[in-house]
């Protein structure tokens, strides 16, 4: 699909778009480290960009966040009968930042519908396979399969393990792997390679590249790193919606 530039700092992202040879790229002024409004926009443009690409009856997968969280505010009803689901079960997240609330806020928002997926947040391996097989559950993990949209945010590694209250020996896990960045429960180092999952159910990084497309959203001078290292393996259908304080940074590396 071919999404228009939006105006803001066009130039910018046509470059870093071509650089980076996703699907697009778009930067919005200012820092969201330091600017709630800029956080706003992150999550304002999103919703316009999705809207255009939205059509009846389409499937969106979602992660949690605090980016995330106001996409609600801008995301209205103008396509009829979408559904939300939320990508990944428990992340460790408080409750307003789980992909299950903005899930239901963005099926509210727009009319729509939405799916919650009961998952607690650590589980053992063998609980998590027979999880895997508990009716609801599978749904969920079908409808992610199946989602023609994913929107997600895009993290630092530290910082997350930290707001999950992460038990010490995965925050060490995190260390002496030096993990840089992390999306949907996956950490990974500077190479891309992942060095600890968090162990739930729900959409896989090998799922991305069959979507329509996949929102990337994320700004802020503490990811600079974080996105750079998620860009190198985001799958070319992704559109990174960014802020200048992480555009300019990955024009000046680049
Ligand atoms: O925990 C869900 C999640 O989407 C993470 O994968 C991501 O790193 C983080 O939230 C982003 O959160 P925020 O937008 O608050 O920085």
């Amino acid at each position: 699909t071919f999404l228009a530039p939006l105006s803001e700092n066009e130039i910018l992202g046509r470059q870093l778009r071509s650089i980076y040879n996703i699907a697009g790229f778009y930067v919005i002024s200012g820092d969201a480290d330091a600017n709630q409004s800029t956080k706003d926009g992150l999550a304002k443009v999103t919703a316009e960009l999705l809207s255009r690409v939205l059509t009846d009856g389409a499937i969106v997968s979602v992660t949690g966040g605090s980016t995330m969280a106001s996409l609600s505010d801008y995301l209205k009803p103008a396509v009829k009968d979408l559904l939300f689901v939320p990508a990944r079960g428990g992340l460790g997240e408080s409750n307003h930042f789980q992909a299950n609330s903005i899930a239901s806020a963005l099926g509210e928002a727009t009319g729509g519908m939405h799916r919650l997926l009961h998952a607690p947040d650590y589980l053992s391996k063998s609980t998590l396979e027979s999880l895997m097989h508990e009716p609801d559950v599978k749904e969920i993990i079908q409808l992610n399969q199946q989602s023609d949209f994913v929107i997600h945010g895009i993290g630092e590694p530290f910082t997350m393990a930290s707001r999950r209250h992460s038990p010490e020996g995965e925050v060490e896990i995190l260390k002496r792997n030096k993990a840089v960045t992390e999306a949907f429960g996956f950490y990974f180092d500077e190479h891309g390679n992942v060095v600890h999952r968090i162990k739930t159910v729900g959409i896989q990084m090998e799922d991305l590249a069959q979507k329509k497309q996949v929102f990337a959203v994320a700004g802020g001078t503490s990811k600079q790193e974080a996105i750079e290292t998620y860009l190198k393996i985001a799958p070319k259908n992704t559109v990174l919606i960014t802020d200048e304080a992480v555009g300019e940074y990955l024009m000046k590396n680049r």
